[in-house]
């Protein structure tokens, strides 16, 4: 996998076919999600496009580097076949297939298959992470980069898990992206929600339950979510037959440096160096807004 970083942007280029891709299929109407593979405020909010560029700034593109870091040491080297569930517009699948990787995202908001679909040596698929259109075994790496915080009920997310195993070969990687329980209410906080009494009913949901809603809709609020505390992932992986084999916070704590953030993306080798240092540390996990899990799949097990 290619490591230096002007092999992880998503080139100019790339976004602006991206981006006509999808003005032309919301000009032609949109195909149908099924609606069982997502709530109606879910499909809303991805809708409004705001995937195509979430994380090229801030602490998305603080995201995106650390997932591209933590990626790069994890992966089996290209190429390999790489099943992006949740891929939305292909913003690891473009980089990936640069790289020289077979990749194909699976996601349930058409309009971001299509835009997948547009990049260069990306195939694309309309599904759900619980019940893939993929044959057994026949990936070397899944991806779940979204379905796990978008399933509110344990059954489905350990199905997603289920099924990332069934695809997954035997001695394959399932790389599972999670938001923190406690992401949003620092972020509610630091973007000036929590003054909001609406908001702070949310947040103590949240933190309660993890069961994220967002009752009115108001656009700057995430959608229907579920938010993991980090001693809860161990049994959701083990209950879908995988081994885990380490849990690692993104951000860390970060994501919440507010302006100076920025000064550190300029020249993000250092932060990185730093956050490579801590990612695996037990007692800094809750605190970063997402963790990555790795599991595979026994060879033994077949
Ligand atoms: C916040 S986006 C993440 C996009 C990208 N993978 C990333 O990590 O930046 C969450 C994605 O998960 C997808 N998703 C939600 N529920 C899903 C499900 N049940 N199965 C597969 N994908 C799902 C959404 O359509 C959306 O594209």
């Amino acid at each position: 996998m290619a490591s230096g970083l002007l092999a992880v942007e998503l080139g100019l280029a790339q976004v602006l076919v991206a981006l006509a891709v999808w003005r032309l299929s919301i000009a032609r109407g949109r195909v149908t999600s099924d609606d069982r593979w997502m709530q109606p405020e879910v499909l809303d909010y991805y809708l409004r496009g705001g995937e195509l560029n979430r994380l090229s700034a801030g602490t998305g593109r603080l995201e995106f580097l650390r997932t591209w870091d933590i990626l790069s040491r994890t992966l089996p080297p290209a190429p390999a076949v790489v099943l992006d569930v949740g891929g939305a517009t292909g913003v690891y699948a473009a980089p990936l297939a640069d790289a020289g990787y077979d990749v194909t995202v699976v996601d349930p908001v058409p309009e971001h298959v299509a835009a997948a679909a547009g990049l260069p040596g990306v195939r694309a698929v309309c599904g759900d992470a619980r019940d893939l259109p993929a044959e057994s075994s026949s990936a070397d790496v899944v991806l779940l980069f979204g379905p796990l915080y978008h399933l509110r009920e344990r059954a489905d997310r350990v199905a997603a898990w289920r099924e990332a195993a069934r695809v997954v070969r035997p001695g394959g990687v399932v790389v599972a992206a999670t938001i923190s329980r406690f992401a949003s209410v620092f972020d509610g906080f630091v973007k000036g929600f929590y003054s909001d009494p609406a908001f702070r009913s949310v947040a103590e949901r949240d933190l309660a339950e993890g069961r994220h809603s967002n009752p009115g809709n108001v656009p700057r609020w995430f959608t229907s979510a579920y938010f993991h505390r980090p001693e809860e992932i161990p049994a959701e992986v083990a209950d879908a037959g995988l081994v885990l084999e380490k849990l690692v916070s993104v951000e860390s704590p970060v994501w919440m440096s507010g302006d100076a953030l920025a000064g550190f993306l300029e020249e993000p080798s250092l932060l990185l160096d730093m956050l490579r240092l801590v990612e695996e540390e037990p007692s800094l996990l809750g605190a970063s807004s997402h963790l990555l899990t790795v599991a595979v799949r026994d060879v033994a097990a077949g």
